[in-house]
């Protein structure tokens, strides 16, 4: 199968999240499955250009914007150690900036950094002669590419029989802009934009309306958020929407690049082990306590938690916090943050490492090998999500015989299970409601299982053994491309 994959972050070359991982994953397996695969994403000013050994082609492309046509070139280079091609359009004014995404106040011209990019895949694979059977487009950010496709793109020969796939991976993001700018240089003019129309909503143009709506086929980044998002709790307004295109929504499981995220291979953690020698496990956490300042006398096994996350509400900080701060002061736990974002959440955890300066390490930043070294060195990976559309840490921690700790929220639902301790069955702890009272049960039961040898060494057994493969997910994804080319 031919396959573009849009996107506006795709690992290694440029990560906020989850986002990155999984266009990256994918782009890899789709390749090893031998389908014919090219990835376009923006050249943003953080893609390590040299390093990547992107070379720029001698093509200007024209991007027609509303009335007026705009230029592009593109850089080529490839997706590591695959075949896949990554291109990079390059326009400097819109995405050579500091920052990815910007906040909406700083970059208010987001929409329009957005549908170029959207409208630019068409013209790139016009002048490398690529003719996609499917394109699949990730997150609103490029939901105008499902819009184009449908309505003026299809005319084409090249485009005629190719399928839109979209795939929600977070519905709280949604892109609402002005519709007075961008109806005016999507090029599909104030006449399309009326209440009810496929890009309005509340008044505004909804992008990820506009995905739901516009897709041959949608789907969400696990089975259980596919469900859950035709509730009001969890649709974020849209639930009339994706009830209306409900029978064209699937979930399909997020998968864990291997090759990447193994500790028996990983180069980025200090020992690596097998489920046969798990015992090796632990020098990671005592090197890492030992960077920190600790020493033998520290009582270096106490468990330790770790959290690695963007800190933002729906991450679940606000009913762990208490919670910490005095299992931290009063029990024997210590705890790992890597994180960014939201500055009171910063200020939280600052305040923890300050009154528990060798219980508490916190590290507030972006760190991809310390993200590695975290896996490897915790206890415990805790993610007690508001909500998670599939969540990617917890299958890293488990691979890792790391314990999870989770909300049974989306996709944590899908990947952990409780610890049993008569059967001795489950990989993890999983508490029901988004309250402090239920996460520090669970808590209880973690602590509970790891003073207890023989279910502690059981519990790791079980959690490595999992299997989430990347592998598997692009299988998943091969079937609904083919479900959605029933339809062109
Ligand atoms: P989301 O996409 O909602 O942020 P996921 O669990 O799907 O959540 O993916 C998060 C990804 O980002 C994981 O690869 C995780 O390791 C990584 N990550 C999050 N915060 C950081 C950070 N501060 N430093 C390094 N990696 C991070
Ligand atoms: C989103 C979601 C996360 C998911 C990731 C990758 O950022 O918040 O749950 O794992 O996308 O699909």
């Amino acid at each position: 199968m031919n396959i573009i994959i849009n996107a506006f972050e795709v690992s290694p070359f440029a990560k906020t999240g989850g986002l990155a991982d999984v266009t990256y994953s994918l782009a890899s397996e789709f390749d090893a499955l031998g389908h014919n695969v090219i990835v376009i994403m923006p050249k943003l000013k953080s893609i390590n250009i040299a390093s990547h050994n992107f070379q720029k082609l001698d093509y200007k492309l024209e991007i027609q914007m509303g009335f007026s046509t705009e230029f592009a070139a593109i850089w080529e280079g490839v997706v590591p150690n695959s075949k896949a091609k990554v291109y990079l359009v390059e326009h400097d004014e819109y995405y050579s900036r500091d920052s990815i995404y910007g906040s909406p106040e700083e970059y208010m011209d987001n929409d329009r950094r957005f549908i170029f990019l959207s409208r630019a895949v068409f013209e790139v694979a016009k002048v490398l002669d690529f003719t996609p059977d499917v394109i699949h487009a990730h997150d609103y950010h490029t939901a105008f590419t499902l819009a184009f496709l449908k309505s003026f793109y299809r005319l084409e020969e090249r485009f005629s029989k190719c399928a839109g796939v979209f795939t929600i991976h977070n519905l709280s993001f949604q892109g609402k802009y002005n519709p007075y700018r961008v109806m005016d240089f999507s090029s599909f003019g104030m006449k399309e934009f009326y209440e009810g129309s496929w890009f309005e909503k509340d008044g505004v143009v909804n992008c990820m309306k506009v995905g739901i709506m516009f897709a041959d086929k949608i789907t969400t980044v696990s089975p259980n958020y596919s469900n859950e998002i035709r509730m009001a709790y969890y649709s974020e307004g849209l639930q009339n929407e994706l009830n209306e295109r409900g029978g064209d929504i699937i979930g399909v499981l997020n998968g864990v690049y291997y090759p990447d995220w193994n500790p028996t291979s990983d180069k980025l953690i200090a020992h690596n082990y097998t489920p046969d020698t798990i015992e090796i496990k632990k020098q990671n956490k005592y090197d890492f306590l030992k960077s920190y300042g600790l020493n033998e006398s520290d009582n270096l096994d106490m468990p330790l938690f770790g959290m690695v996350s963007r800190l933002t509400e729906q991450k679940g900080i606000d009913i762990i916090k208490e919670k910490l701060d005095y299992y931290l002061g009063n029990k024997n736990i210590r705890f790992l943050l890597l994180g960014s974002g939201q500055q009171d959440y910063v200020e939280f955890f600052n305040y923890l490492k300050w009154k528990y300066p060798k219980n508490a390490f916190i590290n507030i930043g972006y760190d991809e090998a310390l993200a590695h070294r975290i896996f490897a060195s915790s206890d415990f990976i805790m993610v007690p999500s508001r909500f998670e559309p599939c969540g990617l840490t917890q299958m890293y921690a488990l691979k890792y015989g790391t314990i999870p700790l989770v909300r049974a929220t989306g996709g944590l639902v899908d990947t952990v299970s409780e610890y049993n301790t008569e059967t001795m069955e489950g990989t993890g702890f999983v508490f029901n409601n988004f309250h402090k009272d239920d996460f520090a049960y669970a808590l209880e039961r973690a602590l509970s299982v790891y003073a207890s040898p023989k279910d502690w060494e059981k519990l790791k057994q079980n959690a490595m053994k999992e299997d989430f493969s990347s592998v598997r997910q692009a299988v998943d994804y091969i079937e609904v491309f083919k479900w959605a080319l029933e339809k062109t």
